[in-house]
């Protein structure tokens, strides 16, 4: 099965910005991780990040055509968009959203997740771990399903 995991805007920064919150690992160590856990667990990836809202849309309507699951992190579009919610809501498999930082540690504009009215589950404040956190997650719903 192929997963999907998309990124939002300024995680092309990752490792660069606010490291003290993010951490100092990079967008491209995140994505060599996940293709390492992914082998491992007998998974295919796409990996993406745009900065725009649309092309983040396109990808999802991608994925409903050939992605089994999706990891997303929205980054600052998770506080703003209906329009990844109305998308996510069109994929019918798993779906994990992930946080690098504890958004609910942070400003109360980032307590509200449109996508978490979709997403099946949330990790926020694992670090980059969440991503292969999320990933073996969408891997044994994925495998739970099949059984
Ligand atoms: C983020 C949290 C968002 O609030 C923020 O806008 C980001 C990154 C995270 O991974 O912690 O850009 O999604």
């Amino acid at each position: 099965p192929l997963i999907a995991v998309l990124n939002g805007p300024n995680l092309n920064l990752l490792g660069k910005r606010q490291p003290e919150i993010y951490g100092r690992e990079t967008l491209a160590d995140v994505e060599t991780a996940c293709r390492t856990l992914a082998a491992e667990l007998g998974l295919d990836l796409r990996f993406h990040q745009s900065n725009h809202e649309g092309q983040i849309v396109d990808w999802i309507h991608d994925a409903r055509e050939t992605a089994a699951g999706i990891v997303i992190n929205p980054a600052a579009l998770t506080h703003t968009s209906v329009a990844i919610l109305d998308a996510l809501n069109a994929f019918e498999g798993p779906v994990v959203e992930v946080h690098v930082s504890n958004v609910h540690k942070r400003e109360s504009f980032r307590h509200h997740s449109f996508v978490s009215l979709r997403a099946d589950g949330v990790i926020a404040g694992c670090g980059t771990e969440g991503y292969l956190l999320a990933l073996r997650h969408v891997s044994s719903r994925l495998g739970a399903r099949n059984r």
